[in-house]
């Protein structure tokens, strides 16, 4: 009999095809939306293997649920929807797909930084509203991004990517990270720096942070209130590192200058989120990865990952 793999939402046949002659597989059969709650935990019931999202929390509720999991497989480098002790506890090995968007994410967390500095979104607008008059000096009027200072918080791999693309661009390399990496400081010439010390110093500052219980909110009044005036706030990371109100008021305050977000505490968001009625703020829907080459290479991580736990052997990349 074959061993059964639940996907949390509809992939591409094209890519699935190609393990379904081993494995029996379901798959939630919406592309946009997430498998509600109570389909999830009678599916997992009869799995081996979990192909999971960010979107569902894989928590107590679910490893009771499913009594033959062997695998989890979650499709995104970060893992704040996974309870990783209670996974333990169960015996149950998670994995995650590293590596494989480190560029891809890098390249939008760019992306965004350049987006917001340089007002391409409200320059699209104009555009598109039929608002673009005559040439006048100051017409969106942005901030330099070469020879500035970037402080990068959570100097992982995406984070040492971003740093070769701020080299890139002459900027000042400054991060903070929970260690030192002597080594990559030398490769892009970064500055070591106490997270106060950076957020005083940047002009950009980028959060590339995990979300854990120390990084919650860590970006909050305090943190605004300590950044320049000129200050660009970048979050590719988790929306829940940062204080959302504290943010909304900063901006309106001018206590900081701008923000690029990708990413949301409580995510969708409309357009009525107080964070995306602002000018000065570049709103995106949480599109790091979002590359068709990358997506396709972290589903095939995520298939790697099942097929050799199902097959006895050691995880791929195991968190
Ligand atoms: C990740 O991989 O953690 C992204 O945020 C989702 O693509």
């Amino acid at each position: 009999m074959k061993q059964k793999i639940y996907i949390t939402r509809k992939l591409p046949d094209y890519i699935v095809e190609a393990y379904s002659k081993d494995y029996e597989i379901k798959m939630w059969d919406k592309a946009e939306t997430p498998v509600p709650r109570e389909v999830l935990l009678k599916e997992v019931q009869e799995v081996d293997a979990l192909f999971s999202t960010l979107s569902e929390q894989i928590d107590r509720e679910l490893f009771e649920a499913g009594k033959n999991l062997k695998i989890v497989s979650n499709l995104a480098v970060g893992f704040d929807n996974i309870d990783l002790e209670v996974a333990k506890e169960f015996g149950v090995p998670v994995t995650n797909t590293p590596d494989v968007l480190t560029e891809t994410t890098a390249d939008l967390t760019f992306a965004l930084l350049m987006a917001t500095a340089r007002r391409l979104i409200e320059g699209y607008e104009i555009i598109q509203e039929d608002k673009w008059g005559d040439w006048a000096p100051f017409m969106l009027a942005g901030a330099d991004i070469h020879h500035k200072t970037i402080g990068i918080v959570g100097m992982g791999r995406i984070g040492e990517a971003v740093a070769k693309r701020a080299k890139g661009f002459n900027m000042n390399i400054l991060y903070h990270n929970r260690s030192r990496k002597a080594d990559f400081e030398t490769v892009v010439e970064a500055d070591y720096k106490e997270f106060d010390e950076l957020i005083e110093e940047a002009d950009f500052v980028v959060s590339l942070l995990p979300l854990t219980k120390e990084t919650k909110q860590k970006f909050n009044k305090k943190a605004f209130k300590k950044m320049k005036e000129t200050a660009i706030f970048i979050n590719a990371s988790r929306g829940g590192v940062v204080n959302e109100t504290d943010l909304y008021d900063a901006l309106v305050a001018g206590e900081i200058h701008a923000a690029g977000l990708d990413v949301f505490e409580s995510e969708p968001i409309k357009s009525d989120h107080p964070l995306a009625t602002l000018k000065n703020v570049v709103a995106l829907p949480h599109i790091g990865s979002a590359t068709v080459e990358t997506r396709e290479a972290m589903i095939n991580l995520c298939f790697k990952n099942i097929v050799a736990v199902l097959s006895g052997k050691q995880p791929l990349t195991e968190i």
